[in-house]
């Protein structure tokens, strides 16, 4: 069993989310099926598919125009949200702290926070990119957290690029992640693979050792694209 989750990132309308959770409704899979959505499209209902947001505020409530907190989420009924994505990471500056803060708002409020790290190119070059991974982890999961992370790896040069690290770079960097947080005393987390995931490669990814599941961007904005995902993998 895998957990397939799809980031919509700012794309979606409800017309599109209501086509999607009727078209995963009745495929034939045990895998578990996660949407992040754009905050606009939380709060309806999706079925067996469980929705989550793509962000959150670190405070609970205030002056902070703009921004939505994870107890607000939370009441929409959504159950994930992802945090420390590379493009919140790119375009709104956000740090391994802020991200750690996130997470352990989110999981304040119930939500099982879905912690992004992961490499950029200019890192993966300079022979950093094992040390990025480790830390990353170390300093992105909230000190006394309970076993309710999912930690996605995503190597930041790979995310929308159409190309992937090879199956023995996946497979370090997996493992990497699974010993610190073993070392952490954390075992039993999920721990998936986003970037440039397709139907044509996600069945081999998930074959990885450590790889308990994918993070789509483009591929799961449409059925056509994202159920061979889900259907193709036990
Ligand atoms: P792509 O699947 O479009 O490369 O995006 C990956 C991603 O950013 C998921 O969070």
């Amino acid at each position: 069993m895998k957990i397939i989750a799809g980031n919509w990132k700012m794309n979606g309308t409800r017309t599109a989310l209501s086509e999607m959770i009727n078209a995963l409704q009745n495929i034939d899979t045990q895998n578990t099926i996660i949407l992040c959505v754009p905050y606009t499209l939380l709060n309806i209902d999706s079925g067996r598919i469980a929705l989550g947001a793509q962000d959150t505020s670190t405070h609970d409530h205030g002056a902070y125009t703009g921004e939505v907190s994870a107890q607000m989420i939370a009441e929409t009924g959504a159950k994930y949200v992802i945090v420390g994505h590379s493009e919140r990471r790119q375009y709104h500056g956000e740090t391994n702290n802020i991200v750690q803060q996130k997470a352990a708002a989110a999981m304040t409020a119930g939500l099982i926070p879905i912690i992004c790290i992961g490499e950029t190119m200019d890192e993966k070059q300079s022979g950093i990119a094992m040390q990025v991974i480790e830390s990353g982890v170390r300093e992105c999961v909230p000190p006394n957290t309970n076993k309710n992370i999912i930690i996605a790896y995503e190597p930041r040069w790979a995310i929308g690029a159409g190309i992937t690290p090879t199956d023995d770079e996946i497979a370090a960097a997996h493992k990497l992640i699974a010993d610190t947080l073993s070392n952490m005393g954390l075992t039993n987390i999920p721990i998936l693979y986003g970037a440039s995931v397709k139907a044509t490669n996600a069945a081999q990814i998930m074959s990885i050792p450590n790889v308990d599941g994918v993070l789509v961007g483009g591929a799961s904005l449409k059925p056509d694209d994202f159920i061979p995902i889900i259907t193709n993998v036990k």
